[in-house]
């Protein structure tokens, strides 16, 4: 799929059908989220791949929107104490980046995702950071949802192209 198709074609898909996601699938997943920009190039990040299905539960009963059933869940994490503190708000600008890496190569994939956040709350950081055994120094930062779309799913891709949200400076 071409770069632009995939941009202005993507949506969020919460329905999942049960179809495993092939391996190669999963490294391309990952290369994508780690070919993001990173402020200095420090590429804090950490991804955790979830399928471990009481681990995905853990994730689900602490995520209040985000109770969906999908093969994986990609955690993208920060690593916190690689980032020293006035680099810390960069860290998470690469995050969302190489989340939003993933949600494009999926949907270039033939996958659905939906990206549902942890980061900024301080709970979800927490809870997720218990769930998942994380340990000090990594902070989970959102919880992307991937998988094959359910048959069934019928969201829309939204037109969020607006006339107010720019403006031309000559
Ligand atoms: C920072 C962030 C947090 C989000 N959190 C959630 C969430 O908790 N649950 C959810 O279902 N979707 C979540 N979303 C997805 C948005 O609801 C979705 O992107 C938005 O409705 C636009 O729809 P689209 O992705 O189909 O264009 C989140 C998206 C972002 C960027």
């Amino acid at each position: 799929m071409e770069a632009i198709e995939a941009i202005l074609t993507r949506k969020s898909v919460r329905q999942f059908s049960d179809t495993e996601i092939e391996e190669e699938k999963i490294e391309i997943l990952l290369k994508a989220a780690m070919a993001a920009p990173s402020g200095v190039n420090k590429q804090p990040w950490k991804f955790m791949v979830v399928k471990n299905e009481e681990a995905k539960k853990k994730i689900i009963d602490v995520m209040p929107y985000g109770k969906y059933k999908s093969p994986i869940i990609i955690v993208p994490c920060v690593r916190d104490l690689e980032v020293v503190p006035l680099m810390h708000d960069l860290a998470y600008c690469d995050l969302g980046a190489a989340s939003e890496n993933i949600l494009l190569a999926a949907h270039a994939l033939g996958l659905g995702a939906v990206w549902c956040g942890i980061y900024p709350s301080k709970k979800r950081t927490k809870d997720i950071k218990k769930a998942l055994n994380l340990g000090v120094g990594i902070s989970p930062f959102s919880a992307i949802y991937v998988g094959y779309p359910d048959p069934q799913n019928t969201t829309k891709i939204k037109d969020k192209f607006k006339e107010r949200n720019y403006k031309i400076i000559e």
